[in-house]
């Protein structure tokens, strides 16, 4: 009898077991599991295609597949926040645009960007905001949010100014308040850009400025009469930039010199950027991730390689355009977007 109770109780433990650990396999354990199984199968396309994490050995919990989900906010894993120039110096990827600031805006702006996460911010002497910027940069290290090394500081000198060039870069690190300025960028061709062009590359000997750049030289050609006018290759051409002119040739051009195409009017600029934030591929990508149409147009910027200086004076479009760095586009929708080029600019200049 006392040996029937025994395998009684060795049958029923043995049954409780099995029913234990098959309960463990049937339970879903990631969010993919859940998801229907045709969004799996083109998010895994879209991850293979991606391919830009290749040390990423979590296959259980794919980018795409979060992504699909629900957006991870704080996951800084796809973050490319700065890029090493050809002068040796590294520069944030993402800044404050400031032109139409007036220095009380761009004191209070470049503040909260400075704030929010920003680490480049960029103005230039004809916005006339240079003591504006400069106050913000000295409020946000008076305060313990950065040291004057955190924060990448551009400018742009006329081609108008030869005639005393190097007082004018003196001046414009005197608005400033800063010792050096990071870049410096010749605005636009002219007579004398040549003549600037070689006091920026003396001015980097006379450890004012760092790195120097060149704005609104559109072709390759003219970006090789600048490079030619001195010793120093500009680290940065400064060009109107946007989903609908992306300057596609001059960057490939530029690759063989490690020069970086700098965006402004990353979104379209003033008076145009609904054309860009109603683009029908931008709205449908933007759904897709829960972000905002100028999140995907900016993610777009810093994913292909260009750096973006989106402008505002409005804080919470501040904050928005830095929450780019939780997401990654695919293969495709780089694709997709890079295919909006239609090469027409806004600006004749
Ligand atoms: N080198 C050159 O010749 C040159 C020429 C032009 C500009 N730049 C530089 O490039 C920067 C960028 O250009 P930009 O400022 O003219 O044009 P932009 O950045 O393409 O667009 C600025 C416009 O977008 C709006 N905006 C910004 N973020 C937004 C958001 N999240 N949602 C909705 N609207 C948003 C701004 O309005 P709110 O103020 O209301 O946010 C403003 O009207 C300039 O600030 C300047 O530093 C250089």
């Amino acid at each position: 009898m006392i040996r029937y109770l025994f395998y009684l109780v060795l049958f029923l433990c043995s049954f409780a077991l099995t029913a234990c650990s098959s309960h463990d396999q049937t339970e879903p354990k990631t969010p993919a599991d859940t998801q229907p199984e045709q969004t799996q199968t083109s998010n895994h396309t879209e991850q293979t295609e991606n391919q830009t994490d290749p040390n990423n050995s979590n296959t259980e919990n794919t980018p795409s597949e979060d992504l699909e989900s629900a957006p991870q906010k704080d996951n800084m894993k796809y973050a490319i926040q700065d890029v090493e120039l050809n002068s040796g110096y590294r520069m944030p990827v993402l800044g404050l645009g400031t032109w139409t600031l007036s220095d009380d805006e761009a004191e209070d702006c470049v503040y909260f960007a400075i704030k929010t996460g920003y680490r480049l911010i960029d103005t230039a002497q004809y916005y006339g905001n240079e003591k504006g910027v400069g106050k913000g940069i000295k409020r946000a290290i008076d305060d313990g949010i950065i040291k004057r090394e955190d924060v990448f500081v551009t400018s742009k000198i006329m081609p108008g100014n030869y005639s005393s060039p190097d007082d004018s870069i003196d001046e414009s690190a005197k608005k400033l308040g800063l010792d050096y300025i990071d870049l410096m960028l010749i605005h636009q061709s002219g007579s004398h850009d040549e003549q600037v062009y070689q006091a920026l590359a003396k001015a980097v000997k006379r450890g004012i400025v760092r790195s120097i750049g060149i704005s609104n030289y559109y072709t390759s050609s003219e970006f090789e009469r600048m490079k030619n006018a001195a010793d120093i290759v500009p680290a940065v051409v400064q060009n109107e930039n946007h989903i609908y002119y992306q300057n596609t040739e001059l960057k490939s051009y530029l690759k063989q010199y490690n020069t970086v195409v700098e965006s402004w009017y990353p979104l379209g600029g003033r008076g145009h950027t609904k054309d860009q934030f109603q683009n029908e591929t931008i709205v449908r990508i933007a759904d897709k991730y829960h972000k905002t149409a100028p999140q995907i147009i900016l993610r777009y910027q810093i994913q292909s390689g260009y750096i973006a200086i989106p402008g505002s004076s409005n804080h919470e479009h501040i904050a928005e355009n830095y929450d780019i760095f939780d997401f990654e586009l695919t293969g495709n929708e780089m694709q997709e977007i890079l295919n909006l080029d239609k090469g027409i600019r806004y600006e004749n200049w």
